[in-house]
Parts: C-alpha cells; sequence; structure tokens
C-alpha cells in the first residue's frame, strides 16, 4: 500500500494545540500519537494556538514566541512530518482573524455564554480575571480556525465536543444566511480521540496544573528520579510488606510501557513481597527511557538548529495562508463586502 494511494488527499484535518509549555508524555499518548497517525492519511493543518494562549494569559504574554516555537519542535522531534502536514503558527496566519471578526456579527451571545467551558474555567481559573471579550469568544476563535479551512474532522478530545458543536452552529447559520444553503462553510466533525487518562507521577491524569508531569524530551536521569520518587502502594512500608498493585500509581504506568511478561512479574513479585519497590521501577524507568531516546535525539538536532523549525513553519504558515485566502474571500464576497 502507498502512502499516496492510502491517503484521503481532499479530506482536510484540522487541529490545533494551546501553547502552554512543553509536551509531556501524557500530551503525546493522547492528541500528539494521533496526529502522527493522521499525518499520512489526511490533508492536515496542525497548529501551536498563540492566540488561544493569550485568551487566558494576557496578562503573562513573555515568552509566547519561543514557546510556541518549542511546541511545534517537540512535535517535529516526535516525528509530525512537514512534508505530510501543514505546520504552523496560528498568528502566523491572520486570516483566522479576520473570519473571527465576520463570523462574530451572526453569532447571538447566548450561544457563547452558554458554551460550558465558559462558566467551567472561569470558576477554574478564579485568580484570573476571565470576564473579557476574548475568552468569551474562545470558542468562536476556535471556530474561525476550523471553518477558514473548511475542515471535514478535527480530531479532538472530549472537552471539545461542545466547542465543534458550535463551529457546526455557526457554519449553519452562515450557510442559511449568505450561502442560499449551499455550504460555502462545511459543518466539520468531531474525530474524538481516546480519552487519555495518561497516569501521571502521583496517579491523577498527567497535567501541567498538577504538576505531575514527565516532560516528552526529560533528561534520562531525571525521568529515574522523578520514577523513583512515585509513590507506591502506602501498605508496602517494609520490603517484606505485600503489596497490591492496584493501589499502585507505579504500576497504572507498567500498564501502558510493559510486556505481559514483566506484568506479570509486577504482579506476583509485588502481592509475595518477592521484589522491591524499587527493583519493580527499573524496567519502567528503562522503557520510559527507551521510548524517549529517539525523540531527544532529534529535539537535540532541532535546538541546534532553530533556523530549521523556523523554516518549517514559515513554509506551512505559507501552504496555510493559501488555502485560508481563499476560503477568506469566499465568505467577504458572500457577506457582501467584497466583491
Ligand atoms: N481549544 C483547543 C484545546 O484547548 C485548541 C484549539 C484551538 C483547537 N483551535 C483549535 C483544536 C482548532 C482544534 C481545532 O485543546
Ligand atoms: Fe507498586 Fe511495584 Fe511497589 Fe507493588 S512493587 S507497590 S506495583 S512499585
Amino acid at each position: 500500500m502507498t502512502v499516496a494511494s492510502s491517503k484521503h488527499e481532499n479530506q482536510r484535518i484540522v487541529s490545533g494545540m494551546r501553547v502552554t509549555g512543553r509536551m509531556h508524555l501524557g500530551n503525546y499518548h493522547g492528541a500528539l500519537k494521533n496526529w502522527l497517525q493522521l499525518q499520512h492519511k489526511y490533508d492536515c493543518y496542525f497548529f501551536a494556538a498563540d492566540w488561544h494562549a493569550l485568551t487566558t494569559n494576557y496578562e503573562n504574554p513573555k515568552g509566547i514566541v519561543a514557546q510556541s516555537r518549542l511546541l511545534i519542535q517537540d512535535w517535529l522531534a516526535a516525528g509530525l512530518d512537514p512534508k505530510a502536514a501543514k505546520i504552523f503558527i496560528q498568528s502566523g496566519v491572520p486570516e483566522h482573524a479576520e473570519l473571527h471578526l465576520l463570523l462574530s456579527m451572526i453569532t447571538p451571545l447566548s450561544w457563547l455564554e452558554r458554551v460550558p467551558t465558559y462558566k467551567d474555567q472561569q470558576d477554574k481559573l478564579k485568580e484570573k480575571d476571565l470576564s473579557t471579550y476574548g475568552f468569551l469568544g474562545y470558542p468562536l476563535l476556535q471556530t474561525a480556525d476550523i471553518l477558514i479551512y473548511k475542515a471535514k474532522f478535527v480530531p479532538v478530545g472530549e472537552d471539545q465536543v461542545s466547542h465543534l458543536e458550535l463551529t457546526r452552529e455557526v457554519a449553519r447559520r452562515f450557510n442559511h444566511l449568505y450561502g442560499d444553503n449551499t455550504a460555502i462553510l462545511p459543518e466539520p466533525a468531531a474525530l474524538l480521540t481516546k480519552e487519555s487518562k495518561f497516569p501521571g507521577l502521583d496517579g491523577q491524569k498527567m497535567s501541567k496544573s498538577y504538576n505531575n508531569t514527565i516532560a516528552l524530551t526529560e533528561d534520562p536521569e531525571s525521568v529515574a528520579a522523578k520514577i523513583k520518587r512515585m509513590p507506591t502502594d502506602p501498605a508496602r512500608v517494609r520490603r517484606s510488606d505485600p503489596g497490591e498493585p492496584e493501589k499502585c500509581p507505579v504500576w497504572s504506568l507498567h500498564k501502558i510501557y510493559s510486556s505481559a511478561e514483566v506484568k506479570e512479574w509486577v504482579v506476583k513479585g509485588c502481592r509475595s513481597a518477592g521484589i522491591g519497590c524499587l527493583e519493580c521501577k527499573a524496567p519502567l524507568i528503562a522503557s520510559i527511557i527507551a521510548e524517549q531516546k529517539p525523540i531527544i535525539e532529534r529535539s537535540k538536532y532541532f535546538a541546534a538548529n532553530p533556523q530549521i523549525v523556523q523554516a518549517i513553519i514559515a513554509e506551512g504558515t505559507e501552504q496555510a495562508r493559501d488555502c485560508a485566502k481563499q476560503t477568506l474571500q469566499q465568505v467577504r464576497i458572500a457577506m457582501g463586502i467584497a466583491e
């Protein structure tokens, strides 16, 4: 099977990641691995959402340019291929912003106010003043990100489903108002990423806000130190106390990283106190480090050659703009402000 013939060339996929720092293993096993698969099957547009980062972080935007580039550097290190996918930074394609503005004309406030993430995030991020116009508009900006490329599918997690629903409603309203119901802006479908509950160092979901992450490109020494410090089944006070893997966050990681044989060794050894916790952690440390090795090597290459990353972004930006400009001109004409 050749790549070309198996690729749904004309089915476009768009997805973005908010710029919040470097990738961690949870992001990698969730969204990014999915992108790596999709890039060979669809016409993919992947971007670092720097404007979306500003919606919540407008008070502290320092370093966002560097962070966007490092985020993309992590994608490239993980194997995202600029020959297969268009890779860019959102603000490099100002067409998103003009479409956002034009769509704001037809979007009832109530549609934005009832998007559940609006109130949820305001409650969760109490220390920030999110009673801004930009934050209310977050899902409409996302709508513009998607519709500007006439995406067919949008790979996202469960938490983004309400944003996709808004996207579809806005597209429908636009087509109804300006398209004689022809689909100038086709309605995209969510391509749900399997709920990735990738476990963090404390057993909770791995997340920057829980401070329980391992970076995708974390140093091997640091990986080993972090795993060695992980809490285990509290019943194992002494080496001779038996434990129960199901009560241990280390086991959650074994389930992802270890072979059937190793897992059996863990379960037996833990329940019989035949192995100690440090011993149990050793093959896990080895597996994580082995997974990261080629990624870290590529990351070092890109870090040493930042001009290559910047050239990849510049090319992706140009390709994305070619597509975005066409849609935008159709929208301007449909709305009567261009001929
Ligand atoms: N809101 C998305 C998130 O937090 C990121 C995002 C911005 C996005 N624009 C997008 C995702 C467009 C898909 C398509 O995960
Ligand atoms: Fe956890 Fe392994 Fe220790 Fe059992 S032996 S408590 S699974 S680290």
